[in-house]
């Protein structure tokens, strides 16, 4: 490992030194640790046993003995199921069979001392690896391991959103690890660190450039920089990781003084041709493109007169021959739309320009939805389009990096929101059409399908500029591995791998993470509303801040009420765009569940929640509760003082205590506005503060 891996904060949750102890392994299998055959020596399967040498000689002490000599005794033996059946007879054909591509399988051999954990692929063998030293630090019992794990997702992928110029789009931790001043960064110790972190929970694809493809990042397809993109392809296929790279639709315009980039023109067909063989000659295992098209400004197929299948499929056929993949996003809308016109409405326009191609992409397209159908808000309904679209693969596009929630200066954990976009029952063939079903593939049996999340690291030390959302990033990757998970499962295995067994601390922490998206949601924009930001970089309140509202308000707020009519009956329609009995819970105020009620409808701030509360009630009541919580935050933290190291635990306080501050503002400026607004005072008299 780099020199660099000594910091507790920069190792993240692959941090095993100083764990004071509290692993214990049993006799006889302690004694398994001192070796570690390998049936097999393939680059990746070099990287599971670095891993395994680097756990074991930090939480043990020791350094273990790396053997090719199967009948050693008493060992952890690595390698495929097909060398490990064909050589010492440990993986029978039935359990073999039980494993996809990148599954995985761990046992005892109790007569001959061994621990195996086998792959199907050299993929497997890593991520069992992983799977093993995390049940090491969880202290689980390794005596009676059996247990086979397959992925329910293909496609596990990170989203980088940098630049070449070394900033981050909606970055909050600091600079990018990969370049510098138009330049690729010489830090490639950096760089696979990260490589090994997102391998850790199964990550297995990255698209390293910014969908907002500018001048410079457009060459990245070029003879320029693909030897640079090369070498970075060839330190994340180490761990089994495939590099994409975000494309500029206009490229034949850019780079080659072409005069179109229309998708149905013979020329641009071969020019996309030529570039994707270039680069398959350098990244044989290129993943393929991200593209963000006719959206914010970027061009698309629209300018042409032609639509997104056109689009989509011209640069499919491209890759086509070398197995590549085209991920193209659906953040499809008019961002100049004036909201005061009730016939266009922005949740609408996704589902509007996609639903009707379903059946048109090519089978190596992936159209990669955002979870909700606005911008990853605090609180969105799921997007309609999940289930919508049964003859094309689909994506789910999640946010790690903390835009509108926070932006890592707040505590806000993601997962249990994740797991609620999921878990959400979209009807589309029968009761239980998850959207964890429907972006497997499994639902409508899609070739390809998965789940890709923007990215919040940048080149802080801790990575992720709040040491609490690394949680975030570890998280994802384990729901992509595996959306059954319980957030509560994954919260104590990022929590043990990170600080420990201390009971306390654990307990501490894993509730202040699982309460932390509740108590940003109650400070800030109420019951689905969402934005209220400040414009551009979206940080901090402003009831009527977000830029693209230039034209009025998108909450509708007034002296009598508040809320977005999205009715069929009333409003702008978009309830339609969801299966029964979704469209008619959603369509009617009473069975609309509270914490979206304003997304759906208009309302008067009197209107009675389920809860009992009115809309004004509520408002105050969860801001003061809110900016409360985030307040009591602080002193749960500080309990932990002497239990962990002093540079994290000061580090947390410091970003918890700024936290709060703003949890204050926010609740003053959202509660006063509205006071303002309605003319309705706090039923508990408390002071709202007035700007
Ligand atoms: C949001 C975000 C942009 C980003 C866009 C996208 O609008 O603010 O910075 O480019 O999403 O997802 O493409």
């Amino acid at each position: 490992m780099g020199e660099r891996g000594s910091g507790r904060a920069y190792e993240a949750w692959l941090s095993y030194s100083q764990r004071g102890g509290d692993v214990q392994i049993p006799n006889p299998y302690r004694q398994c640790f001192e070796h570690i055959v390998v049936a097999e020596e393939t680059d990746i399967v070099h990287s599971a046993v670095e891993e395994l040498k680097h756990a074991i000689s930090g939480i043990l002490g020791h350094m273990p003995t790396v053997t090719s000599v199967l009948d050693t005794p008493c060992a952890i033996v690595l390698g495929t199921t097909e060398s490990l059946s064909k050589l010492g007879g440990w993986i029978q054909d039935e359990e073999a069979g039980k494993l996809t591509d990148e599954g995985y399988l761990m046992k005892t051999v109790e007569t001959e001392g061994k621990l195996i954990i086998a792959g199907r692929s050299d993929r497997g063998v890593l991520y069992g690896t992983f799977h093993f030293i995390r049940r090491l630090c969880m202290n689980e019992d390794l005596s009676r391991l059996n247990m086979v794990e397959n992925p329910a997702n293909e496609l596990r992928m990170i989203n980088q959103w940098d630049n070449m110029d070394g900033s981050i789009e909606r970055g909050y931790a600091g600079r990018s690890i990969f370049y510098d001043q138009n330049r690729f960064t010489a830090d490639e110790q950096r760089i696979r660190d990260y490589a090994r972190l997102l391998a850790s929970t199964s990550i297995n694809a990255i698209a390293i450039n910014n969908v907002n493809v500018h001048e410079r990042e457009t060459k990245l397809i070029t003879a320029e920089d693909l030897p640079d993109v090369a070498r970075l392809a060839g330190i994340f296929r180490d761990y089994g990781i495939r590099l994409f790279l975000s494309i500029n639709f206009a490229s034949p315009i850019q780079l080659d003084g072409i005069d179109t980039a229309d998708p149905l023109d013979p020329r641009v067909r071969e020019w996309w041709k030529r570039r994707a063989a270039e680069i398959y000659a350098h990244i044989p295992d290129f993943g393929g493109f991200l593209v963000k098209a006719d959206s914010e400004h970027r061009p698309g197929p629209f300018t042409y007169g032609r639509d997104h299948a056109d689009g989509a499929n011209m640069l499919a056929e491209a890759l086509e021959p070398y197995g590549g993949l085209v991920i193209w996003r659906c953040f499809v809308y008019n961002c100049m739309q004036d909201w005061r016109d009730r016939s266009t409405d922005r949740a609408k326009a996704a589902f509007d320009h996609f639903q009707p191609l379903d059946g048109r992409f090519h089978s190596n397209v992936m159209l990669q939805v955002k979870n909700g159908p606005m911008d990853f808000q605090v609180r969105e309904p799921v997007s309609p389009l999940f289930g919508a679209l049964k003859k094309t693969n689909e994506v789910l596009e999640l946010q790690i990096t903390q835009e509108y929630t926070g932006q890592q200066r707040h505590l806000c954990y993601l997962i249990p929101q994740w797991k609620e976009v999921l878990a959400f029952d979209t009807y589309a063939r029968w009761k239980g059409s998850t959207v964890d079903q429907i972006v497997s593939g499994k639902l409508f049996g899609r070739p390809h399908g998965g789940i890709a999340a923007v990215s919040n690291i940048g080149n802080d030390e801790n990575w992720t500029g709040h040491l609490l959302a690394q949680a975030n990033l570890f998280g994802f990757g384990r729901l992509a591995w595996d959306p059954r998970l319980s957030s509560e499962q994954i919260t104590d295995e990022w929590v043990r791998m990170t600080f420990g067994e201390d009971t306390e601390t654990r307990s501490i922490i894993s509730c202040l993470l699982l309460q932390s998206w509740r108590t940003y949601e109650d400070y800030t924009a109420p019951l689905g509303v969402g934005w209220m930001v400040n414009p551009d970089h979206h940080y901090g309140p402003n009831v009527d801040g977000y830029e693209y509202s230039r034209w009025g308000t998108y909450h509708f707020a007034d002296r009598d009420g508040i809320g977005v009519d999205r009715t069929v009956k009333t409003g702008t329609g978009y309830t339609a765009q969801y299966y029964e009995p979704n469209a008619s819970m959603y369509e009617s105020p009473e069975s609309c569940p509270d914490e979206l009620l304003l997304f759906f409808h208009h309302v008067p701030y009197t209107h009675p929640l389920k809860s009992g509360k009115t809309v004004i009630q509520h408002i105050y009541d969860t801001h003061f509760e809110g900016a409360e919580k985030a307040e009591q935050m602080i002193s749960e933290w500080t309990k932990l003082k002497g239990k962990i190291d002093h540079d994290r635990f000061e580090h947390v306080l410091k970003r918890l205590i700024e936290q709060a501050d703003h949890a204050k503002e926010w609740r003053d400026i959202i509660n006063a506005y509205f006071y303002r607004k309605s003319g309705i005072p706090d039923r508990k008299g408390r002071t709202i503060y007035s700007f």
